[in-house]
């Protein structure tokens, strides 16, 4: 029995194992729930919630009693915060009945028993199986006759596990909580088939007759005796709305006046409101019509805001906003500068790169303040759709514009500063290439005569300050790139943190709790504890997140009876629970054969331990951890070297030859590719054959060549900020890198020693004290 998971309780929705599910999330409860699950997991593939059923779907806090007893464990794929609440992507993993569901104060939580999936095999399951899928298609072909067939194909056959493919249709049918649960509840595949096979032949039914009704209705009254009766009806209609709907013209005339459209949006308003004059305000069409005329009178054509380019005033904005980043800061304002020296130019687009948390949609927000711009934000993470930016052409039903037209419309002028977040996850399939519109969207020669599929007719962007932000350079299209000017934002170091923590974090999360500043004084040794034991990150994410729950707990503490006793470093795990990070690399690197390299991915740099063991012979050299091609080359190359300069280390070349070595570089879910774990792998190597532990506190990063020579690497400050968070005294870097140090934080500087090496037998010398003879040294 697991003990006090977090209970996500929904109101008419069932989630079935083996589906993954968007929900969205509003109640305080569930949102508390959903962030406490990722706040104590490991990592954030390993949050797990559980998700329950309520029975009644107006309870708006819900408590045990209203909920079922059978639920999902799932685990959290993604939380996306918006402004009315969250959504958060859910993955079913089992069945389980819940015990001792407790509400704590914030949310429910509870203890619960796995229950096995339904299982079952034979020939009357065979047959059910069949049967099923001969409804479910059917079904499919009433609802769309068209499409129905594929859709079918592509939502349920695609499926593989017939029970899985089961609860998927059961999810698609859009059925009553109760008949979910019971589908749920099943315990038997037997009995969820037949569950299934009732619903199935229920809802075939009802659409069959659905359609007959249609069909008869339309057959039984002839042409000029529907014709007739339309008519009348219009008549009536217009007789009763007639004054209303005229009103309703004049008053979009009167918009359309304002807003002083362009000449040949004009034109095509004033085709469209003659045909809204002559078209029943009943008929679908009328709506259509109307709502794009409503656009061309929303859209802002010409209205735009007055730039504020005093560069004392941006800086001012920009340092109320966010502590340190000066560099950037300092580019900002260069751009600034220029565009008030010269009108004329275009705005930059800019593109702020970095780990998560580290404020690149906030500066975005704080440019947007610091020059006076309206702000809006468009998401582009996930988006397959061309038609998503582009818009769909008015010809098909629902259709409406793309993202971009709607941003312009809520920004209300055509100046505002647009942030593209997270380009770096643009997809691309079957549907169109979303970043081929970008590049249009975002080019200054094509920008100005932007044509939405909606809108079809030409609108001017060259006037939008877009700002762009990534993680990672590498899944953005080259063409793409090449308009941008990319800023990277590294990441903090801790003191960097402590100050954000204290004079931005903690003053906005004590203000969001309602409290007041001296009723939670959390002084420095405090706020380095939170940030060692309780976060890795690059930026400043989960910080935030602990200090909101610490800002929470107060809240409640002041209102209970308890009298508030502040957090200090010996109590803080009655505040955020258990400490999640320890220091580890002493442990770690006690044992010859281990040791500490640096490594660079899109979430900022990471600690990663390679660790080698002697294996029998026959096993070769085994590579282990999902690696990536480069480095698998990289651990022969170390290998291969090792054994040439085994003789002249002092090491027993024999064995190497006598005996296979494993390779493993733990830490789950990091991708592990590049060369520069070279060094690393010659050192755990070289300690593993001299028996000679590495020194515990350092780490190392660089490529090696089979001649010994260490060669520069990438994401030098983001491999030390690591280096420094992890708790390491000593880096080893390649030579070639040592311009980069001087980006780093001076506090980094001086709390690490640097040491910059040119060949392999200086990192071994540093590591394990390994030292080659003279006369070998020029001999090999
Ligand atoms: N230098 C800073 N000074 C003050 N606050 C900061 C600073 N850097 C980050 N923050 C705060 O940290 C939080 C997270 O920042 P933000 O959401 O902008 O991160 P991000 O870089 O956009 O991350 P992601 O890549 O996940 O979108 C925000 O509340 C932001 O205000
Ligand atoms: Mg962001």
């Amino acid at each position: 029995m697991a003990d006090h998971t977090p209970v996500l309780p929904l109101k008419n929705v069932v989630v079935f194992p083996h589906l993954t599910v968007p929900l969205a999330v509003g109640r305080p409860g569930s949102l508390a729930a959903v962030e406490s699950a990722l706040a104590h997991a490991a990592s954030p593939e390993t949050a797990t919630l559980l998700c329950v059923a309520q029975h009644a779907d107006d309870q708006e806090q819900p408590g045990p009693d209203d909920l079922y007893e059978v639920g999902t464990l799932v685990t959290v794929r993604r939380l996306d915060r918006g402004e009315d609440g969250a959504q958060v992507l859910v993955q079913g993993a089992d069945r389980v009945r819940l015990q001792d569901c407790q509400w704590n104060g914030e949310f429910l939580e509870s203890d619960y028993s796995l229950l096995p999936l339904p299982t079952g095999e034979g020939p009357e399951i065979d047959a059910l199986i069949r049967e099923n899928h001969g409804l479910a298609a059917d079904i499919a072909r009433i609802i769309d006759p068209r499409n129905g067939d594929q859709m079918f194909q592509q939502l349920v056959m695609a499926v593989r596990d017939p029970l899985a493919r089961h609860y998927r249709m059961a999810s698609l049918a859009s059925l009553p909580v109760a008949t979910q649960q019971a589908l749920l509840e099943a315990d038997t595949l037997l009995d969820v088939l037949q569950r299934m096979h009732d619903v199935l032949g229920h809802e075939l039914q009802v659409n069959r007759l659905r359609r007959e009704i249609a069909d008869k209705a339309s057959r039984d009254i002839e042409q000029h005796q529907r014709e007739a009766l339309l008519r009348q009806q219009k008549q009536t209609i217009e007789e009763a709305l007639g004054d209303g709907e005229a009103d309703e013209l004049e008053e979009l005339r009167q918009q359309l006046d304002a807003a002083s459209l362009p000449e040949g949006a004009r034109k095509e308003a004033d085709r469209e409101l003659r045909r809204l004059g002559r078209t029943s305000s009943q008929s679908p069409d009328y709506q259509m019509t109307r709502s794009y005329l409503e656009l061309l009178a929303e859209l802002p054509w010409t209205h735009t805001t007055e730039d504020n380019l005093d560069l004392d005033h941006a800086r001012a904005v920009l340092d109320e906003d966010h502590y340190g980043l000066e560099d950037i800061k300092d580019r900002i304002l260069e751009f600034l500068a220029v565009m008030q020296l010269n009108p004329e130019a275009r705005a930059p687009i800019l593109c702020l790169v970095g780990p998560p948390g580290v404020g690149k949609t906030s500066l975005g927000q704080s440019i947007a303040r610091a020059i006076g711009r309206r702000f809006e934000r468009l998401a582009l993470g996930g988006m397959h759709d061309e038609a998503e930016l582009r818009g769909h052409r008015r010809t098909y039903i629902g259709a409406m514009p793309g993202r971009v037209l709607q941003a312009l419309r809520r920004a209300e002028v055509a100046n505002p500063l647009l942030m593209l977040d997270e380009v770096d996850k643009l997809g691309r399939d079957f549907r169109g290439d979303p970043s081929a519109a970008l590049m249009e969207i975002l080019d200054p020669a094509q920008n100005s005569e932007f044509r939405d599929n909606y809108l079809n007719l030409p609108f001017d962007l060259s006037r939008v300050f877009f700002i762009t932000t990534a993680n990672g350079l590498d899944t953005i299209p080259r063409p793409l790139l090449d308009r941008m000017e990319v800023i990277r934002l590294p990441g903090y170091a801790e003191d960097e943190k402590l100050n954000i923590a204290r004079r931005y974090l903690l003053p906005r999360q004590i203000s969001q709790a309602g409290l007041k500043p001296a009723q939670l004084p959390l002084d420095d040794q405090v706020l380095v504890q939170i940030i060692r034991r309780y976060t890795r990150e690059a930026g400043v994410r989960e910080l935030e997140r602990a200090l909101a729950r610490i800002a929470r707990k107060a809240a409640r503490k002041v209102l209970g009876e308890s009298t508030l006793q502040p957090p200090t470093a010996d109590t803080l795990a009655d505040w955020l629970g258990p400490e999640r990070f320890f220091p580890e690399a002493a442990r770690r690197t006690q044992q010859p054969g281990v040791a500490a390299g640096l490594a660079w991915t899109d979430s900022g740099g990471e600690v990663l331990f390679v660790e080698t063991s002697w294996i029998p012979r026959e096993d070769k050299l085994t590579l282990t951890g999902q690696l990536g091609d480069v480095m698998q080359e990289s651990a022969r190359t170390a290998r291969s070297w090792l054994w040439s300069a085994a003789t002249s280390l002092g090491l027993d070349r024999q064995a190497l030859v006598d005996q296979g070595v494993h390779v493993h570089v733990p830490a789950g879910a990091v991708p592990k590719d590049g060369p520069s774990a070279g060094i690393t792998l010659v050192t755990a190597l070289a300690s593993l054959c001299s028996g000679r532990p590495v020194r515990p506190d350092l780490a190392m990063t660089g490529e090696i060549t089979l001649s010994g020579l260490v060669l520069p690497v990438g994401g030098i400050k983001e491999k030390l900020l690591a280096a420094h968070r992890a708790g390491m005294r000593t880096v080893l870097l390649p030579r070639d890198n040592a311009s980069e140090l001087k980006e780093l934080p001076e506090t980094v500087r001086d709390a690490l020693e640097i040491i910059l090496v040119e060949r392999i037998d200086t990192v071994l010398e540093h590591a394990c004290g390994l030292t080659r003879t003279a006369h070998d040294c020029a001999t090999t």
